[in-house]
């Protein structure tokens, strides 16, 4: 038996061929993220050591400072995109304002702007569950000059490419640019991201719910009857569903791309517009869903039809199976 080993790198040159217009300046752009998740991986499988290695705002064994892994991550995937001379601007969950790419090579204006979220489930670093970089690729709207917050204001159906890593047992990159989705494993033997899970594709029965159920009592009545629903017991229809929540968004979406299931994080009375942020983690996962045949909605309308009007915007956020997302909707057109 044979398998032919693909590298994330060899992977995006070929699918290149359905960008001609991007001269390969789409392909430097996604390995310069490959590259910067390698070395956040190589920090991640770190931290159980921290507090041999010294804690945030101590110094190491070195005599370095000790940064947290979040501000690690961003800085990281920054100095990547910079150095790499394709993006324009960055909007991160670490930023409050956008970050211009001033220097970008000067002969020839960077094409695209990238939205992040550099380190997700940061809650989960301390007891070694898994953790996630998210990111969304659009086309640059200004044409020449320094990018501006409209570059990176544009609704989810704009996005070019978006992925996320998982720094799970395995490191894992999920891709999509649009056709299809591909998963990639980094096998650390060769440094080197793996094509693993070509083609992905979710099922549209899972049979799997994730959402914070201590919210129970403050979501709206439809979400309400949509969770007891789940929790019901109809044999033929295969309910009750199994309950998975892991408080990580990468974790609990990763599971239920490839397993099957439905992911909420809806609006709360302390949170009226739920949790999650649109630009950096709704949109990319959405895109995601969609590609590999899911569905992705706040309730009312499907996410990448919604148009941010600030960079940190939060929504309320449903994405996974589609007769699962249905579901959802029956029950929120039937009680709110
Ligand atoms: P981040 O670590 O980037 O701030 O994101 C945390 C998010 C997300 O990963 C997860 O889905 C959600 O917070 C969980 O929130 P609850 O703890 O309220 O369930
Ligand atoms: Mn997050
Ligand atoms: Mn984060």
């Amino acid at each position: 038996m044979s398998h032919r080993l693909v590298t994330l790198n060899q992977f995006i040159v070929e699918q290149q061929k359905d960008f001609p217009c991007s001269e390969g300046r789409l392909t430097r752009l996604l390995s310069d993220i490959g590259a910067a998740a390698k070395v956040i991986t190589r920090e991640v499988r770190k931290a159980g050591l921290v507090d041999i290695l010294g804690a945030d705002g101590s110094t190491n064994i070195q005599g370095e400072e000790v940064q947290k892994l979040d501000v690690y991550a961003n800085k990281t995937l920054i100095s990547f995109l910079k150095n790499g001379g394709e993006c324009a601007a960055i909007a991160s969950e670490e930023d409050d304002d956008i970050v211009v790419v001033e220097n970008a090579y000067e002969y020839t204006s960077p094409k695209y702007v990238v939205t992040m979220d550099p380190l997700d489930g940061s809650s989960n670093i301390d007891v070694n569950a898994s953790i996630g970089t998210i990111f969304s690729i659009y086309s640059r709207i200004s044409r020449q000059g320094k990018a501006n917050v409209d570059d990176v204001l544009q609704k989810g159906s704009e996005q070019v490419a978006a992925g996320y890593v998982i720094y799970g047992s395995s490191t894992m990159l999920v891709l999509t640019t649009g056709n299809g989705v591909n998963g990639f494993t980094l096998d650390p033997s060769i440094g080197e991201f793996c094509l693993s899970h070509p083609d992905i594709k979710m099922r549209a029965d899972g049979k799997i719910f994730s959402v914070n159920e201590q919210n129970y009592h403050s979501f709206n009545p439809g979400v309400k009857k949509f969770i007891d629903y789940c929790k019901e017991v109809d044999e033929t229809a295969g309910r009750p569903y199994s309950a998975r929540y892991i408080g990580s968004l990468v974790a609990d979406f990763h599971r239920n791309l490839l397993k099957g299931g439905i992911f909420m994080y809806p609006s709360t009375q302390k949170a009226p517009s739920g949790k999650l942020r649109l630009v950096y983690e709704c949109n990319p996962m959405a895109f995601i869903a969609e590609q590999a045949g899911g569905r992705a909605t706040n309730g009312t309308v499907r996410i990448m039809d919604i148009k941010p009007t600030e960079l940190h915007q939060r929504v309320p956020f449903a994405v996974g199976s589609e007769n699962m997302m249905d579901q959802l909707q029956t029950h929120l057109s039937a009680w709110g």
